[in-house]
This record gives C-alpha cells, sequence and structure tokens, in this order.
C-alpha cells in the first residue's frame, strides 16, 4: 500500500515506492489491451483535469485513465472560466474539491504550484508538470518503457540530450533513473546544463559524439521554441548541427540502444524523422504506457485495497 495523498515529485519517493508504480503500472498495461478496458476500481470518484499550461498526450491519458477507472472527468478549461475575471489557484482548486473532485491533476508555469495546493486540499493532488520543476508520471512512463524494452533498469548507461536546464522531464528523471540504479549522463552545451546538476550524481558531456558511446537509452528532449531569442544557443540550425540526432550519430550508440522522446518533438531540429519513426524509437510505447502508469497513480493514491 502506498501511505501518500498526492504524487508531487519524484524526488521525494522512496525506491520501494517507485517500485509499487510500476509493478501496479504492468498490471493496468495488461487491462487497457483488452476488448473491455475499464476497471471498475474507482468507480463514483471524480477527476478534475486543471491545466494552466498546453498539453497534447498527459491531460489526455490522465482522462483515459481514469475513465478506464471507471470515474467522471471534467477537463477545466482555463481561458473559459473565472481565473481569467482574477480567481486565483487555491481558490479556482477549492472550487473544483467543493464541486467533488477526489483528484486534481495539475499542470502549472509556475514551479511549486502543485505543492501549494496540496497543502490546501483534502482531495489528491497530481503534478501534470510545473515549470521547470518536475514531471512525475513522465518519468514513471518512462523507466516502465525502459523496462519493457530492457528488461531492467539497473547499470543501464542512460543519456538525456538537450535542454537539461528548463526540463521538468529531466529532472523528475534524473531522480527516477538513479534511484533505480542506472547511470545517467547528460549531453548539451553549457548554457542549457547547469554545473550543480552534478550533485545529482549524474555525468556531463559538452560533446555529442563523445556522449553517446556505448548508451543503451537515449533520451532526446524538446529544444523550447519559446525560449529561443534568450541567447541559450545562438539558432535551431546551429544547435541541430552539435546536438541534434542522425542517423550517423545514432549509430555511435550501444547496440540495440532505444530512443525516446517526451513529446511533443520538433523533427529535423533536436531528432530526424528517420530515427522518430525508426527501428530504434519507442516514442509511441511512451504514449501508450502513459496511460498504464497514470492508472496506477491514481490507483494507488486512493487507497483503495485489491
Ligand atoms: N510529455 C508531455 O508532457 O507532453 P504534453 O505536453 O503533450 O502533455
Amino acid at each position: 500500500m502506498l501511505n501518500k495523498k498526492d504524487l508531487l515529485g519524484i524526488k521525494e519517493l522512496s525506491l520501494e515506492e517507485i517500485i509499487l508504480f510500476l509493478d501496479t503500472a504492468a498490471g493496468f498495461k495488461d487491462v487497457i489491451g483488452r476488448d473491455i478496458k475499464k476497471v471498475p476500481a474507482l468507480r463514483g470518484k471524480t477527476a478534475v483535469n486543471l491545466f494552466f499550461e498546453p498539453s497534447t498526450r498527459t491531460r489526455t491519458s490522465f482522462e483515459l485513465a481514469a475513465k478506464r477507472l471507471s470515474m467522471d472527468v471534467i477537463n477545466f478549461s482555463v481561458p473559459t472560466s473565472s481565473v481569467v475575471k482574477g480567481e486565483g489557484l487555491i481558490d479556482t482548486a477549492l472550487t473544483v474539491q467543493a464541486l467533488g473532485a477526489d483528484f486534481i491533476i495539475i499542470r502549472h508555469t509556475s514551479s511549486g504550484a502543485p505543492y501549494l495546493l496540496a497543502k490546501h486540499l483534502k482531495a489528491s493532488v497530481i503534478n501534470a508538470g510545473d515549470g521547470t520543476n518536475e514531471h512525475p508520471t513522465q518519468a514513471l512512463l518512462d523507466a516502465f518503457t525502459i523496462i519493457e524494452k530492457k528488461g531492467d533498469i539497473k547499470g543501464l548507461e542512460i543519456a538525456i540530450v538537450g535542454d537539461i536546464a528548463h526540463s521538468r522531464v529531466a529532472k523528475s528523471n534524473i531522480y527516477c533513473l538513479t534511484k533505480l540504479g542506472a547511470k545517467v549522463r547528460l549531453i548539451g552545451p553549457p548554457t542549457l546544463i547547469p554545473d550543480k546538476i552534478r550533485e545529482m550524481g549524474v555525468g556531463v558531456f559538452h560533446n555529442m559524439e563523445e556522449g553517446l558511446k556505448n548508451v543503451d537509452v537515449l533520451m532526446m528532449l524538446r529544444i523550447q521554441m519559446e525560449r529561443q531569442g534568450k541567447g541559450f544557443f545562438p539558432s535551431t540550425d546551429e544547435y541541430s548541427r552539435n546536438w541534434g540526432l542522425t542517423s550517423e550519430r545514432l549509430s555511435l550508440a550501444g547496440d540495440n540502444v532505444i530512443v525516446m522522446h517526451p513529446g511533443p518533438m520538433n523533427r529535423g531540429i533536436e531528432i530526424v524523422s528517420e530515427i522518430a519513426d525508426g527501428p530504434n524509437s519507442v516514442i509511441l510505447d511512451q504514449v501508450t504506457n502513459g496511460i498504464a502508469v497514470r492508472m496506477a497513480v491514481m490507483y494507488l493514491l486512493s487507497g483503495v485495497k485489491r
């Protein structure tokens, strides 16, 4: 049993808790592969997606996960809500809770927003990405996908490439993968990899060709176009020349390397289509596995006994 109301970050999870989420997700992966993909586990409960930032994968897969668990789901529309009249985050969440939400799934531009809500709410709060801080369910679905493809994570050489400084996906993955025993290295320009990050127990490479050697898992990150022009790199062309994943570069990695990307992808910038759609890519498996992982998260946070 999990003794937690909220899932805020991977940083706060023990190894045993991470393994419990992953093992429970494996059971739910079987469920979503059946003709009848629903179980009554959380019938009568309500989940609300409270997204203050755009999302395709996370919001949709939380909605599907809740429906597969027989919950009612509301997709709260921030642009047409009283948020635009100035209603604050806590008042908005308290209102949603008063309407009957058992789970509030929040994505917010501000790091720490889910932690603030968790202190004020009886409902379970799930962090679906907060600023540049964490995206815990992405890291769990990435770990689940690696185990599915590689059998185990312990001892694997895993590279995360790109904009580490602004990536909540990278941070959650560093916490998750190092706790699970992987050797994690970060690859990218010095402007996008803060020096302090070495304290998280990772290696750092500022040369793509060097960094790719003997890698078992390659996790490419999105270049955040919205940050272009802020001087982190001169141009997307130059970024692509130095850090983009091409077939030639992929051949430097280990045999049977798998290529991951949390999405959305900038094809032709951080990854070429030939690889994104090629035999080493597990990018769409990550998306599919997100449903099982998010089912496991809501199920375990609910405290319902099997
Ligand atoms: N990986 C991820 O968070 O994608 P979305 O922004 O589409 O949810």
